[in-house]
């Protein structure tokens, strides 16, 4: 018991010594550094800047032989690493891409800025901002360890000692691992490539000594089934930091000639105000508002739409009305440079892509994307299905994997709490029914809700084939608790031929909503052959034209699909030497970016249906 008990103290030590800080929020508009650009780098697939020849850990555990910066001091120095412009690779970015040797590469990769920092403000705050680090980042600046994070799609923040940072010469090291582990999140299994490195933004960020931390302003959860009221009322709070309770905290939008002061009550402030009379955010008209939030020498603005979003009866209200998703799956991947996607273009071009297949939904399979696509959405007025990895045989079992999951949910919920496009958080994918698992997700489901209760909450089930004779029920006990009832489904792919549907019919016993997150065949872009043939253009058009038949047949709480998927994408698991070569050919596009047959048969249902359902 007491081995426990000491492990448990150990656990919360280790977690809490190294435990970042809480996110820092609307980096984009805040005063910050950007350490963008060329690094230096050392490959360590042995860890050797983590442990001695005995695989002990290294007494300091902090990496010291590979943070400082001398590639050898004298002759006589036995140095067996460095760091040199020889090695330099470019972040953001992934390795994979970068250097040909990288491209299956899963282990570590120590990363070296230097960089100098002139401090205008003594009576500012700095911290180090990371968009994401693809999978574990044990960050050093000036041979102190400021922390590490787990976690390969969202973002995550340390506080810089006042001390540490200097005038000239700070150098940065960030130990990155992209091994996939058991125990991770995701686990060993994905159908997709293992991209490994500084994927997103680094930033000095620098904020006064009070700050807004963070800060959510949403439409009040609605009455169900309500229309918002011409003055709807607003709801979230403010998170300060060194903001004395009684200091005041100002809300100002602009356009609407409104402000709101209220008297800070500690770290967290609560707001609950009635908005004067707004436009609503909606695909058809995505208005944003410019929002700024003030206290002390800080003032922190965003770009909010304001909108209600929920799961009513059968049907999916948005501002109380009835819509139906036409959606893609889109994984975060430029195909024609085989890299991860990151920043404003390749959200444009992803999203354009999505508008081009007359597209009001995408689902951001199966992780986190960059903060670049979500903001794109709120302007675009493109719905979004938003997900954390939890994907196939994750460790259910395993209260360490749940807390893992649990920071990657709250890390993915409160960089995009105010985004308008968001309406739908995903707590996994395709994950295999047992207690177990229910519980896991379950708890998942709960924590999403106690972070955000204005966004519907869902998961990507699997099907429960055959209960009855062609009647395929979607009967997964998670969909108790969901509000949004989505299921992934390949008929004619993946067993049988696509003229299965023409038998098939959907239930589900939930009275809710129902959703398809995936449905999907391979083509290889090009190749032309009769329908029959797997991997032809033609065979990929033929199923997509027997799924749309049977959407017209579908039950009266359909609500919207998200076929799989936009783009070819890079997946180790797909090694058909012919038609795949390393590739996942279900794309509606090919990896150049040309549409194949099917995408014409989802662009001509989509039209269909947004002139049937815009009325
Ligand atoms: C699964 C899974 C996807 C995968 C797809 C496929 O449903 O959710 O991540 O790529 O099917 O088999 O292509």
């Amino acid at each position: 018991m007491k081995r426990i008990f000491l492990t448990t103290c150990w656990l919360l030590l280790f977690a809490s010594s190294f435990a970042q800080e809480s996110l820092i929020t609307s980096i984009g508009n805040r005063k910050a550094l950007s350490l963008n650009g060329a690094w230096q780098y050392i490959v360590d697939p042995y860890e050797t800047g983590f442990y001695d020849y005995r695989f002990k850990e290294l007494k300091e555990n902090n990496g010291d032989a590979y943070w400082n910066t001398d590639v050898q001091k004298n002759k006589t120095e036995k140095k067996e690493h460095g760091y040199i412009d020889k090695y330099t690779i470019q972040v953001p970015g992934a390795w994979n891409h970068q250097k040909p040797e990288f491209l299956y590469y899963e282990g570590t990769i120590w990363y070296k800025k230097s960089f100098d920092y002139h401090r205008e403000n003594s009576n500012s705050n700095y911290y180090l901002y990371f968009g994401a680090v693809n999978y574990r980042a044990d960050v050093y600046l000036n041979g102190k360890k400021l922390g590490m994070h787990i976690g390969g799609f969202t973002p995550f923040n340390f506080a810089i000692p006042d001390s540490l940072l200097k005038e000239k010469g700070n150098f940065l090291v960030v130990k990155v691992d992209n091994k996939r582990g058991a125990d991770e999140v995701p686990t060993l299994n994905t159908d997709w490539w293992n991209y490994g490195g500084i994927t997103r933004d680094v930033k000095v960020v620098e904020v006064p000594t009070g700050f807004i931390q963070d800060f959510v302003i949403q439409l009040k959860k609605p009455v169900p089934g309500a229309i918002p009221a011409v003055t709807p009322d607003a709801e979230g709070w403010v998170k300060s930091k060194n903001i004395k309770a009684g200091e005041i905290i100002t809300i100002n939008i602009p356009e609407l000639k409104f402000k709101k002061q209220l008297a800070a009550t500690g770290d967290i402030t609560p707001i609950n105000f009635k908005l004067p009379k707004i436009k609503l955010w909606s695909p058809e008209h995505p208005k944003l508002y410019h929002v700024s939030v003030s206290a002390g020498a800080d003032v922190v603005d965003d770009q909010i739409g304001f909108r209600t979003i929920e799961a009513f009866g059968k049907q999916v209200l948005l501002n109380g009305k009835p819509i139906f998703m036409r959606g893609i799956c889109i994984h975060g991947e430029i195909p024609q440079d085989v890299r991860r996607a990151v920043g404003p273009d390749d959200a444009k071009q992803l999203l354009n892509q999505a508008r081009e297949l007359g597209c009001n939904m995408v689902r951001l399979a199966h992780y986190p994307h960059d903060e670049a696509i979500t903001r794109l959405a709120d302007s675009l007025g493109i719905l979004v299905w938003s997900e954390i990895p939890v994907y196939w045989t994750i460790n259910f079992g395993s209260n360490a994997v749940l807390n893992k999951a649990k920071a990657q949910l709250q890390e993915m919920i409160t960089r995009d709490h105010n985004r308008a496009s968001i309406i739908i958080w995903s707590v996994g994918n395709e994950t295999p029914i047992s207690q177990t698992r229910t519980d896991f997700m379950h708890s998942l489901i709960t924590k999403a809700k106690e972070l955000d209760n204005t966004r519907m909450i869902s998961a990507a089930l699997e099907v429960n084939y055959a209960s009855l004779k062609n009647v395929n029920v979607v009967d997964d006990p998670l969909g108790e608790f969901v509000d949004l009832v989505a299921f992934n489904e390949y008929l004619g792919w993946y067993g049988g031929l696509p003229d299965q549907c023409r038998k098939t019919s959907w239930s589900t016993p939930y009275n809710k909503p129902l959703f398809i997150s995936e449905t999907g065949g391979g083509a290889k872009g090009g190749f032309h052959a009769d329908s029959l043939t797997r991997f032809s253009e033609e065979y990929q058009e033929w199923y997509f034209k027997e799924q749309v038949a049977m959407l017209k047949r579908m039950p009266d709480n359909f609500v919207g699909i998200t076929p799989w998927v936009l783009n070819d994408f890079r997946s180790p698991k797909r090694n058909n030497p012919v038609y795949q070569e390393g590739w996942n050919r279900k794309g509606l596009y090919d990896d150049k970016g040309n549409k194949k047959k099917a995408f014409y048969i989802m662009q001509n249902y989509y039209n269909e249906m947004k002139t049937k359902t815009s009325k």
